[in-house]
C-alpha cells in the first residue's frame, strides 16, 4: 500500500517538527508495510517568499492529488504582522484550504496526559479520572458564513452578522460525528443555545433524528454557557461534543488549556468525501523557530490521527499515543512542559524517545 501525503511545514517552527513527525511515520512504515510518498509544498509566508500569495495554485493542486494533508503552522512574528507577507497570512492559508476543499468538520481533541497533569491550569482532583475528549466543530456554516454588513443610520451605524444552518448542513457534520464516536467511547454531547437560537433548535431537530440511528452511542444535549463551566469543572463527563461553528471556535480554545501545553494538541478538518487535513492548532511560534527546543508531539500526533482516520492504521495510532504517553512517563519533556525534576530535551532528542517507545 502506498499513501501520497501532502506536506504542508509552513511558517516558524513547522517545519522543525514536521521533520519529526515524518521520522516517526517513517518508524510506522517500516512495521506495517506502508509506503509514504512526501510530497512537499509551500504554505504560508514561506509561499509568499516564492509566489507572492499565502496558498498557491502549486500547493492546492498537489494537495487534490494526494490521500490526505499534513500541515504545519502559518504565520510570522507579531511585530511583522505590518508586512505583506505577514499581513492575513494565517486566514488566506488554513482558511482558504478550509474553503478550497470543503472541510464541513473540525476535530479538536484535548486529551490530559496523566504525567503532564501538574502542567494543567486545573487541579489534580479535577483531572485524575481522566480527561480525552473530543469537540466536533461544524467549519463551514453559522455567523462565520452568513452575510456580514455595517449601515449608517442616521446618527449612529448598524452592524449586522446573520447566522444561518441549512438541515443538509447540519446532518452532514452530525453523521461525521456519531461514527467518530463509533471509534471511541460511544458517548456525544450536542451543544447550543437551544432556549434562545432558532438555528440551535434546528441543531437540536436535526440531530436527534441522526441519534435514534446510532443506538449504541448515549446521546445528551447542553446549552454551551453551561458547557463552559462543565469543561472546566467536569472535563471527564464529555466524549465527543458536536457543536456549530462559532461557539466549537470558543470552546475548542477553553479546552485547549486542559492539557497543559498548546505544543501537544492535535487537530483534523475533514469534508463530506473523507478527505482531511491534519494540523497541530498550537500556532508558529516564531519566536522560538530553529532553537531545536520546540515540541513536536502536537505534529507528531496530527500525522498519528491521518494513519487512524485517513489510512484506518488504528493500531499504529494507538502504538504512537502509547508510545507518546511512555516518554512522557519516564518523565522527558521539551521546554513548554518542563518543570523541576523532569528530564529536558530538545525537539529531536524527544523525538528519538518516542521512536525508541514505539
Ligand atoms: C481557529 C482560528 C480561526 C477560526 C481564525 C484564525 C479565523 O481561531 O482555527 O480556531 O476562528 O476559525
Ligand atoms: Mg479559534
Amino acid at each position: 500500500m502506498t499513501k501520497n501525503i501532502a506536506v504542508l511545514a509552513g511558517d516558524g517552527i513547522g517545519p522543525e517538527v514536521m521533520k519529526e513527525a515524518l521520522r516517526v511515520l517513517d518508524a510506522v512504515s517500516k512495521r506495517e508495510g506502508v509506503k509514504f510518498n512526501y510530497k512537499e509544498g509551500l504554505i504560508g509566508g514561506a509561499a509568499w517568499d516564492e509566489f507572492k500569495t499565502h496558498s498557491p495554485k502549486q500547493t492546492l493542486d498537489l494537495c487534490r492529488n494526494s490521500d490526505a494533508i499534513l500541515f504545519g503552522s502559518v504565520g510570522g512574528p507579531n511585530n511583522e504582522r505590518h508586512l505583506e507577507k505577514w499581513n492575513k497570512c494565517e486566514a488566506n492559508s488554513i482558511l482558504a484550504l478550509r474553503k478550497e476543499f470543503n472541510f464541513n468538520a473540525n476535530f479538536r481533541p484535548s486529551r490530559v496526559y496523566k504525567s503532564l497533569i501538574e502542567s494543567s491550569p486545573l487541579k489534580r482532583e479535577v483531572l485524575e479520572k481522566g480527561v480525552d475528549l473530543l469537540i466536533v466543530r461544524e467549519l463551514l456554516g453559522g455567523i462565520y458564513f452568513g452575510e456580514h454588513k455595517t449601515v449608517k443610520e442616521e446618527n449612529t451605524k448598524k452592524s449586522i452578522d446573520i447566522c444561518e444552518y441549512s438541515a443538509e448542513q447540519i446532518e452532514s457534520v452530525t453523521r461525521i460525528s456519531f461514527e467518530a464516536s463509533l471509534k471511541r467511547s460511544k458517548k456525544l454531547t450536542l451543544v447550543d443555545k437551544a432556549n434562545v437560537l432558532d438555528s440551535s433548535k434546528l441543531w437540536r431537530e436535526v440531530v436527534r433524528e441522526i441519534s435514534e440511528e446510532y443506538k449504541e452511542v448515549r446521546y445528551d444535549e447542553m446549552y454551551v454557557d453551561n458547557c463552559a463551566m462543565q469543561l472546566v469543572t467536569n472535563p471527564s463527563s464529555f466524549d465527543v461534543i458536536l457543536t456549530e461553528n462559532m461557539f466549537g471556535d470558543i470552546l475548542s480554545d477553553l479546552a485547549a488549556v486542559l492539557p497543559g501545553s498548546l505544543g501537544i494538541l492535535c487537530s483534523l478538518s475533514v469534508n463530506k468525501d473523507g478527505f482531511s487535513l491534519y494540523e497541530p492548532p498550537g500556532g508558529s511560534a516564531p519566536d522560538i523557530a530553529g532553537e531545536g527546543i520546540s515540541n513536536p508531539i502536537g505534529q507528531i500526533r496530527s500525522a498519528s490521527m491521518m494513519l487512524k482516520y485517513s489510512f484506518n492504521m488504528d493500531r499504529a495510532y494507538s502504538d504512537i499515543e502509547n508510545a507518546i504517553e511512555k516518554v512522557l512517563n519516564a518523565g522527558y519533556r521539551t521546554k513548554d512542559i518542563y518543570s523541576e525534576g523532569d528530564i529536558l530535551l530538545g525537539t529531536t532528542e524527544i523525538t528519538d524517545k518516542i521512536i525508541e517507545a514505539l
